[in-house]
């Protein structure tokens, strides 16, 4: 027995892992929402949402929601953290008083005309709360550079620059949300980018070669011009 539980305990797990890739859609390409879910959802769209955002989700008072806004503000990001979104902060109202008022299954069926209307396909199995998490939302030929002005975090080396600074050997930048501002980043890999640091206020002299991460707004689409920094922290003595 002490010889055959663990491959039998193996095989479960890779059993399990593949029936559960079958099922949870991991991008919103491989649909995820259904045709029922989205015509329910355009009636309570029109209820509570289409005064601002239009009839056809193309924007008015509030921003449109379908198209080139739409992906500017949700690339790169989940369908959680858009449902999340939605769910804490709509419907809009200047004092605040109607954010989050309606009920859960409200704002998740609302959530699959939005994929709708950005061509998104259906699939098998309704959007739900717990099944939104992770659904990345990516352009269609796969994730791409965060837009500009998204505020992110990329970890590197430092260097000096002329008379500036830059991250060298840096990381993918990565968006910071909510959920993951206070993420800690000891341990993140490096890898072959680099950024230039604007508008750094602090001295950072005496951290030339070590692990740093800097947050601020990218400069260009996935930072090519750099980083408009708010924080640059040590991580570690070493840059490995
Ligand atoms: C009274 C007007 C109003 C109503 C009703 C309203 N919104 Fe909004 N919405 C806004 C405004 C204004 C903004 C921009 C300010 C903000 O994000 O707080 C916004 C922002 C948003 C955003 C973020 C857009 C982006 O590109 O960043 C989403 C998504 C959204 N609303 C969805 C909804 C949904 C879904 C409903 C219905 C449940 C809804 N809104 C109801 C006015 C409204």
């Amino acid at each position: 027995m002490r010889y055959l539980g663990l491959p039998f305990i193996i095989y479960l797990v890779v059993i399990g892992t593949t029936i559960g890739a079958a099922q949870a859609p991991r991008s919103v390409w491989d649909g995820a929402y259904t045709d029922a879910q989205a015509a329910r959802g355009r009636i309570l769209y029109a209820a509570n949402c289409a005064e601002c955002h239009g009839a056809s989700l193309q924007g008015g008072e509030g921003p449109a929601l379908a198209g080139e806004t739409f992906w500017t503000s949700w690339r790169e990001q989940t369908v959680g953290d858009l449902l999340g979104h939605v769910s804490k902060n709509m419907p809009f109202s200047e004092d605040g008083s109607l954010a989050g008022t309606l009920p859960m299954s409200t704002y998740v069926d609302i959530v699959a005309p939005i994929l709708r209307s950005n061509d998104l396909p259906t699939g098998t199995a309704e959007l739900a709360q717990p099944s939104a998490v992770g659904v990345r939302i990516i352009a269609k030929d796969g994730p791409g550079e965060l837009p500009a002005t998204t505020l992110a975090r990329v970890v590197g080396c430092l260097e000096k620059a002329g008379s500036g600074w830059r991250l060298v050997k840096a990381s993918r930048p990565e968006r910071v949300t909510p959920a993951n501002q206070n993420a800690t980043v000891a341990a993140a890999p490096l890898g072959d980018a680099s950024f230039n640091l604007m508008f750094v206020l602090t001295r950072l002299d005496k951290y030339v070669g070590w692990k740093m991460t800097a947050t601020g707004a990218l400069i260009g689409e996935g930072g090519v011009d750099g980083i408009n920094v708010t924080t640059v922290t040590p991580v570690a003595q070493q840059c490995e």
